[in-house]
């Protein structure tokens, strides 16, 4: 079995937006934490998103949400995404990404792949849980993150 592939580092190393909301009020954020693979005999992607962020409203509010990666040029951009709130500024005009519409969610044109997915489940992943070391380190004084689990209805290539 080869599992050298760089699958593991899209998130990671790559980074993507994640985006939810329908044209007339949409919100995204830089994320580098994300899994993809089966769950309920179902392609899903997982993403994780503390309760303090702007877009986790919007994943609340809506059915559908998108993850989309980008060519190396627009990491600037996703930095700027992932540092600044859409609660306090106009992140779209800050970007200059060039929003577009798919089903039932928002990307954008500049995204060399776009993962649409529905939403099947929310989970808080509880403090008490997790290891010790990593609760000390990534939750004291910080919102929780809740686990997003969607299943992959489309995947929209440039
Ligand atoms: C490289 C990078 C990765 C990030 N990954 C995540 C993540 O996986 N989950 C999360 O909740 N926040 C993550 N963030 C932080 C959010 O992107 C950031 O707080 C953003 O400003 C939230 O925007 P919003 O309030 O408009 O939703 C990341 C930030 C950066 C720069």
């Amino acid at each position: 079995m080869n599992f050298n592939t760089d699958i593991f580092e899209q998130f990671d190393k790559k980074w993507a937006l994640l985006t939810a909301g329908t044209e007339n009020s949409f919100n995204t954020m830089t994320i580098s934490w994300g899994g993809m693979g089966t769950l309920w005999n179902k392609p899903v992607v997982s993403v994780y998103v503390r309760t303090s962020r702007y877009t986790h409203d919007f994943m609340d509010k809506n059915e559908y949400f998108t993850v989309s990666f980008y060519p190396e040029q627009y990491k600037q951009i996703l930095g700027i995404l992932g540092s600044k709130s859409g609660r306090d500024m106009d992140k779209m005009k800050e970007s200059g990404l060039t929003p577009v519409s798919v089903s039932g969610s928002m990307s954008f044109k500049e995204a060399e792949i776009t993962i649409v997915c529905r939403k099947l489940m929310k989970q808080r992943l509880e403090v008490k849980a997790i290891p010790e070391d990593i609760a000390k380190a990534l939750y004291e004084g910080e919102a929780p993150h809740d686990m997003f689990i969607g299943e992959v209805v489309e995947i929209i290539r440039k």
